[in-house]
């Protein structure tokens, strides 16, 4: 039913093992089609959730992409956060140079607190309540690393940009960050993609764009930002869930739409304030 594909392969991403994807054709399929970031102190928000591997040279490697939305809370899929225990060993690494390769200098953050959207896995399609927020261990002083949520439903053919560190048409994970604008399709459409993934209106938006960029593997937890163009202020409209796998062949996006989970947003964002705050606990009589 759910085909292989899509989600699981970013949900059981450990299964997919290194060796599968090399020695298959599939290695030169893999998309992401998108453009080398190269401005400067472009997309500040941006995070690499980067997970331990034993090589010596690059101890860390990135696992899922995640974003500012305050200086010290994350957001990213809630798939990302499946394992506890991997999640206490996450080096978050957020964007001062387009590089997920750590530097000596660069200041790296752990997580302090998480919550996982109570719906997601209890409720199909499973991308309906793909989100997690993240508590980090401390804040990030740069001034315009957050962004911020869009406070509307944007429109069907809106174009919104993508940026990831996943796989491009050619190496395994990339090592600019990159970054693709895409565009919203309906529902209808999306829904209609005979593909066998799992869509839920409203609460999830899906974006192609002609030329078939998009998230790849370990794209998940990517932000979509849209920008307004009357104020060029960006926004937080998405955050990626799951696409059409190979991508080489398939160029649909699923996102979490932010503007259906802001219920589940605040009382979170309250929840972690009131933690810092040690609100005093209910009289208890
Ligand atoms: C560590 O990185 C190397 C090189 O990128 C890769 O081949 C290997 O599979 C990674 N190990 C783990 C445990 O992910
Ligand atoms: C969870 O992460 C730990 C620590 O990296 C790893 O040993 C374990 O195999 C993972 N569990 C699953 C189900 O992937
Ligand atoms: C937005 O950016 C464009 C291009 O950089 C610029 O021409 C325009 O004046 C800006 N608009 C505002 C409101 O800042």
């Amino acid at each position: 039913m759910l085909n292989s594909a899509i989600l699981m392969m970013f949900l059981y991403s450990n299964f997919v093992s290194l060796t599968d994807v090399e020695d298959s054709t599939e290695f030169q399929e893999k998309i992401y089609k998108g453009k080398d970031v190269t401005r400067k102190g472009a997309y500040p928000y941006f995070c690499s959730i980067q997970i331990p591997n034993d090589s010596d040279v690059r101890p860390y490697e990135h696992y899922c992409g995640g974003v500012l939305v305050e200086r010290n809370i994350m957001l990213t899929a809630a798939h990302c956060l499946i394992n506890a225990s991997l999640v206490s060993q996450f080096h978050i690494l957020p964007n001062y140079r387009h590089s997920r390769l750590i530097g000596k200098n660069d200041p790296i953050f752990k997580v302090k607190n998480y919550v996982i959207h109570p719906d997601f896995l209890k409720q199909r399609p499973m991308s309906m309540y793909d989100i997690a927020v993240v508590q980090l261990d401390r804040p990030d002083t740069r001034t315009n690393a957050r962004l911020q949520l869009a406070s509307r439903r944007l429109p069907v053919d809106t174009k919104v940009k993508i940026i990831g560190f996943g796989i491009t048409e050619n190496t395994y994970l990339s090592e600019v960050l990159k970054e693709a604008t895409v565009i919203i399709k309906d529902d209808k459409k999306c829904l209609d993609e005979k593909t066998g993934f799992e869509y839920a209106p409203i609460y999830n938006f899906c974006t192609q764009n002609s030329v078939g960029a998009g998230g790849c593997y370990r794209d998940a937890g990517d932000p979509a930002i849209w920008e307004d163009s009357r104020s060029n202020i960006s926004y937080l409209y998405g955050v990626l869930s799951s696409e059409q796998t190979p991508c080489r062949k398939f160029h649909t996006d699923v996102f979490v739409n932010i503007f259906a989970h802001f219920k589940f947003l605040n009382d979170v964002f309250i929840q972690f304030s009131r933690d810092q705050f040690g609100c005093p606990k209910p009289f208890n009589y």
